[in-house]
């Protein structure tokens, strides 16, 4: 299988700068990449976010601050291939160049692209270029819910939703740079137009691997038409 995995910054870089979670997650990369092609989109996470702040009280304007976000997901894939030794120690700053890297090796990890978005987005259309079998959303909550279940205790938990629903659910959220949703509103509209089978879940050791192996029903959302 070609599998596109978004790994959100909150969730890669947690415990930064212990990277436990950050060396956990690059062996199930690994091991999986023995068996499928695998494209790893890294995210900014808190990081960024202060980062963006920083930059929003100088001024900046939302593009300014996206491309802020943007050097730091590039940053966090950077440190994040050097856990993998079967990826190149270069981050590819456009899908063309992301399909050469493939080319030669087995994981190829790349962080945001241009601004406007989010690296949900930007793995969404890496999937859409690549023509994956499977886009593999690792986020800090079990699935997508009928609102945020941080703050609303009685959320509801999807276990499958269709592309177009998916869109109606993340349409409620925001969209600013540094915004946090379980999944940005560009990246729901590429799902859709190509009809990319997606599983949204709960970013934790161990869950890669389950997710690969078709095991998600209690940790994720699967998304298909
Ligand atoms: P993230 O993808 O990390 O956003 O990009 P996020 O919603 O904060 O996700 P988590 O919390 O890591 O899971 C960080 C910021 O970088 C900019 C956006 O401003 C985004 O909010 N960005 C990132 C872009 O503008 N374009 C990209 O392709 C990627």
């Amino acid at each position: 299988m070609k599998i596109v995995l978004s790994l959100g910054g909150s969730v890669l870089m947690s415990d930064f700068p212990k990277c436990n979670k950050m060396r956990a997650f690059a062996e199930e990369v690994e091991l999986i990449s023995n068996e499928h092609d695998v494209f790893v989109v890294v995210g900014g996470g808190k990081i960024a976010r202060d980062y963006i702040q920083a930059a929003r009280a100088s001024g900046a304007n939302n593009t300014l601050c996206d491309s802020i976000g943007i050097e730091v997901t590039r940053l966090n894939a950077m440190l994040f291939s050097t856990y993998i030794d079967s990826s190149p120690k270069e981050v590819p700053k456009t899908f063309e160049r992301a399909v050469e890297l493939s080319k030669l090796w087995n994981v190829v990890v790349m962080g945001g692209t241009f601004p406007g978005h989010t690296t949900d987005a930007t793995a969404a259309l890496l999937a859409e270029y690549v023509n994956a079998d499977v886009m593999l959303n690792a986020t800090s909550v079990n699935g997508v819910y009928s609102s945020d279940p941080k703050k609303d205790a009685r959320a509801l938990r999807y276990e499958k939703l269709t592309p177009e629903q998916l869109v109606e659910i993340v349409a409620k959220g925001e969209l600013k740079a540094g915004s946090s949703n379980v999944l940005d509103l560009l990246a729901a509209k590429i799902i859709e137009r190509s009809k990319i089978r997606t599983i949204i879940f709960l970013g934790e050791p161990g869950n890669i691997i389950k997710v690969v192996k078709g095991e998600f029903k209690e940790i994720g959302t699967l998304i298909e038409p």
